[in-house]
């Protein structure tokens, strides 16, 4: 247990999947993308920093296919997130043309981060770009996107753990919970 300074305990809320739980959904998802990708044997795992580096790491040791990793992180501006206009703060350091990519992200919202990575990754001209996320909260969908696999549908509220974060903190909590912002 942590020290509840600065009322840290008080805005964990309710749980909302517990590390059984997202235990359960990881290891479904590690088991459709190993058959889905049977054939393949360049696949890239992009993984979205900060937030989905812990799902990559529990997905990436349960997948029974070989794959290589990289990592990109951006920065989405609250100025700029209504028009989908988000800075690249660190690219990968591999090539992945003719290569098939997964995005690994721990939430899609309104799908502007991902619409703009995809795009951005499409112009490499890799062989397929497909998108693996955690959570999925389709109410606040703004841009289309196609997402392949999805851990947890979740309804319209900010969650943390699991490597998701509010103002920096709570990436570190096993489980996901809702937010008490209050
Ligand atoms: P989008 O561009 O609106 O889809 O924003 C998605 C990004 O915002 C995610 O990759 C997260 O980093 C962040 N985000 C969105 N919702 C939450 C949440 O409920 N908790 C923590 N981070 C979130
Ligand atoms: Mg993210």
């Amino acid at each position: 247990m942590i020290s509840s300074n600065n009322g840290y305990e008080r805005q964990i809320g309710k749980i909302l999947f517990n590390e059984n739980s997202i235990d359960t959904h990881v290891t479904r998802l590690a088991d459709e993308i190993s058959s889905d990708y049977i054939e393949i044997n360049d696949l890239i795992l992009i993984c979205v920093l900060k937030g989905a580096a812990i799902f990559l790491a529990d997905i990436l040791r349960k997948l029974k296919i070989p794959v290589t990793i990289d990592y990109m992180a951006i920065s989405s501006y609250e100025a700029t997130k209504s028009t989908g206009i988000v800075r690249l703060i660190k690219d990968l350091d591999v090539d992945i043309k003719d290569k098939h990519v997964l995005i690994i992200e721990d939430i899609v919202d309104t799908g502007l981060t991902l619409n703009y990575l995809i795009k951005n990754l499409k112009t490499r001209e890799p062989k397929t770009v497909e998108v693996c996320t955690l959570l999925d909260r389709p109410r606040r969908r703004i841009a289309d996107i196609n997402i392949k696999y999805v851990g947890f549908e979740i309804p319209d509220m900010f969650v943390i753990g699991y490597g998701l974060d509010y103002n920096g903190y709570y990436r570190q909590l096993p489980y996901i919970a809702e937010l008490n912002a209050t």
